[in-house]
């Protein structure tokens, strides 16, 4: 598992092994935006080489991925050079990736610079690679040895990507969390996205439940709340060259998941999609269901033909595993 660490305890972590090589990955605008940062408070940086990549999802593929590679073997790199994330969920996955393949493996440090990456992307190991418009189809569990939750870095972060992390903060806070789900949705989205309390409350319960099942063969699928749909949403609109981003995708997912959670109290119900659909744009998915299976079918948590998909049964309390057809949910989106 990680440890979640200050910039500071990760300089002082470098600075001990001054002869390894260090390479810091970022994108274009963590690069103008953060990088300055990073430097100016971390000493062990102040030579390593830095390899940047375009921002944003498009990047997070095999092309990259090998330019990457190409870098790191013309900058000497090897078995014992670390890399360093400083970006959002684009950077890390790739990073992650990066790491987890480059002469058999190499450390990741990562340091997230959205509110997404700080409270999900970054945690838990997970990378991923998308094949076309299909998400996360190539990936494996790398845990980075550090990462680094620093809210200095969210001073730059535009609006709209801070609301995109509070719908991961609050899919985090739904599935465990009572508590904590009400205090988000009663903040306002803002105020929470960048609330470092709230944020490394959401780091902790992810923690502590892939901790109990670091391979997602149990308890770990109950943070894709949300996601089988979101993820189909988020294709599609790849796909179709529309702008949204994850967590915007995982809202709608959440929002539309709940039709097909039976035991959830209604009050609760109408709480949460009130919440939703005043903090984000809520895409109407009854005529595109046939669509969004296709993207569904390609979920790796599929299996005989069924969904297996998370739900509520009330505001803090997910369940996992619940095996649902094509005909349920096409029944429950009508
Ligand atoms: N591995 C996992 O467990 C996991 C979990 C959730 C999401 N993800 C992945 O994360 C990705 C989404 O992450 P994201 O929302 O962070 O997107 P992102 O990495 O594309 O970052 C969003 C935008 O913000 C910019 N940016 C980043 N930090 C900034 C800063 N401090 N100031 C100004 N601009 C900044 C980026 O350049 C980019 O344009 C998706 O690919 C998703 O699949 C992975």
């Amino acid at each position: 598992m990680e440890r979640i660490v200050s910039l500071s305890s990760l300089d002082f972590y470098l600075l001990k092994a001054p002869q390894r090589q260090k390479v810091i990955i970022a994108d274009s605008n963590t690069s103008e935006l953060c990088l300055s940062v990073l430097i100016y408070n971390m000493e062990s940086l102040i030579d390593a080489q830095i390899i940047e990549i375009e921002a944003g999802e498009e990047s997070k593929n095999l092309e990259t991925y090998c330019s990457i590679v190409e870098a790191l073997i013309e900058q000497g790199a090897d078995k014992d050079t670390v890399l360093i994330a400083l970006g959002g969920g684009v950077v890390c996955d790739v990073a992650s990736f990066v790491a987890s393949t480059f002469k058999r493996g190499i450390e990741v440090c990562l340091i997230p610079t959205t509110t997404l990456a700080m409270v999900d992307a970054a945690i838990g190991g997970k990378n991923g690679l998308n094949i076309g418009t299909v998400k996360n189809q190539i990936g494996n569990i790398k845990f980075a040895s550090k990462v680094c939750i620093d809210e200095v870095f969210l001073e730059t972060l535009e609006a709209r990507h801070i609301v995109n992390g509070v719908a991961e903060m609050l899919k985090t806070a739904l599935i465990a969390d009572r508590q904590l789900a009400y205090e988000i949705m009663q903040m306002p989205p803002l105020e929470a996205g960048t609330n470092i309390q709230l944020l490394k409350r959401c780091i902790r319960i992810k923690q502590s439940i892939v901790r109990k099942d670091p391979n997602d063969k149990a308890e770990r699928r109950l943070l894709n709340f949300g996601h089988t749909i979101g993820h189909a949403i988020e294709s599609l609109a790849m796909q179709e060259g529309r702008d949204l981003l994850h967590g915007e995708a995982i809202a709608n997912g959440m929002y539309h998941i709940l039709n097909l959670c039976e035991q959830m109290p209604q009050e609760e119900k109408d709480i949460l999609r009130t919440y939703l659909s005043t903090h984000f744009t809520i895409e109407p998915i009854a005529d595109k269901m046939q669509d969004l299976f296709n993207y569904m079918n390609a979920d790796k948590k599929n299996s005989n033909q069924c969904f297996n998909l998370v739900l509520l049964e009330s505001i803090g309390k997910g369940v996992y595993n619940c095996s649902t057809d094509r005909e349920q949910i096409l029944s429950c989106m009508k």
